[in-house]
């Protein structure tokens, strides 16, 4: 079984390779509209008295011929003990054997394939014309879409809001390597941009309906746990709603606590962007819409960029192989 620590896995996919898992994600989100994959929704245990989660996300494809399993945390306190918020390993198994082939570092990788399927979302749904950005939350997640964003999409303007001043200058100088320039604004500016991404642990609505332009796209990627929303629910009367996953969406996405209190029904969302990505349906249909992606992290995503890692690291001889069993 291949090792890959996080060091190794960033080598093979450094930040400013981030278009080639935008491209794989993309290919994640066409297999599971076509419905060539099998994926479970995730599973979670809560630790209630520790502020935190842990979840267990399988998924298969018989054209990879393996299966991935991650198993990630999500504990919004861990910063102030110098710990990321979210933590994550993935294990790949050969479908023909059962056999584990590799365990890795699946947090870089859950920052990159989140940050792609927001830009996978904007490219499919946000208007052709779409060239502003802005970000509600200046956190490890932000830098992912930004980057994933703005490697697909030529933006004029980035604009980010959080209620830490200092999580932006961070992210300020993490982007300038990548020649990437954000500014700071207030939470009503961030909102009337062309693409609005969310991404903050909120559990209570943060951004409200009157601040939204028609034509808007959103990205709602914070909430991803039950109790957890963004968006002030009017947003969702408005728009367009598309899930990466419905079982997941209703039950920890955007969409979670409409839905617990009967604001928002299965017959409210259009459908999933694996259906958008394949073709089966439109998505936006014209420059004046709403559209809002619900993103709650498929385990196909994990999948099929772990499979390119190790594929990746067998070429070039990179991790370490040990003999579990
Ligand atoms: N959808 C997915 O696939 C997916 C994947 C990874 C993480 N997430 C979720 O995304 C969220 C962000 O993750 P992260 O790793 O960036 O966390 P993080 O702790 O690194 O960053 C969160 C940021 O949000 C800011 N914030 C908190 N409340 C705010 C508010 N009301 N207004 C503005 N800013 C606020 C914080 O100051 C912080 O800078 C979490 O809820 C996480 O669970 C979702």
């Amino acid at each position: 079984m291949l090792i890959l620590s996080q060091e190794e896995v960033k080598q093979i996919i450094p930040l400013t390779e981030i278009k080639k898992v935008v491209d794989r994600v993309e290919d994640a989100f066409l297999k599971y509209g076509k419905g060539e994959v099998d994926m479970p929704p995730k599973t979670y245990l809560y630790f209630k008295k520790d502020n935190g989660d842990l979840r267990v996300m399988p998924s298969f494809s018989e054209e990879l011929k393996m299966a991935g399993t991650k198993i990630v945390n999500v504990h919004p306190d861990n910063p102030k003990n110098n710990l990321p918020t979210v933590g994550a390993v993935i294990v790949l198994n050969d479908a023909k054997t059962g056999a584990p082939l590799a365990l890795m570092d699946g947090t870089y990788i859950t920052g990159m394939r989140t940050g792609a399927a927001g830009a996978v979302a904007s490219k499919y749904l946000a208007k052709k014309s779409a060239k502003t950005l802005g970000v509600v939350g200046a956190g490890r997640q932000s830098l992912f879409q930004i980057a994933a964003t703005s490697s697909i999409i030529k933006l004029q303007d980035i604009c980010v809001y959080d209620t830490n001043e200092k999580s932006i200058e961070v992210l300020s100088n993490e982007l300038s390597k990548l020649n990437i320039k954000i500014r700071k604004a207030g939470i009503e500016e961030v909102s009337k941009q062309d693409i609005l991404t969310t991404t903050t642990p909120s559990r209570s609505p943060i951004v409200k309906s009157d601040w939204v332009a028609a034509g808007t796209h959103i990205n709602a990627v914070g909430a991803d746990a039950e109790g957890k929303e963004e968006l002030d629910p009017t947003i969702l009367k408005r728009a367009k709603i598309i899930v990466d996953d419905w079982a997941q969406a209703s039950h920890s996405g955007e969409i979670n606590v409409p839905v617990s209190k009967g604001i928002i029904t299965k017959n409210d969302i259009y459908g999933s962007l694996g259906e958008v990505v394949a073709g089966i349906k439109t998505g936006r249909e014209n420059d004046s819409e709403i559209t809002v992606f619900d993103s709650t992290g498929l385990a196909l995503q994990d999948l099929f960029t772990a499979e390119m890692v190790y594929q990746e690291a067998l070429k070039r001889g990179i991790g370490k192989d040990i003999k579990i069993f």
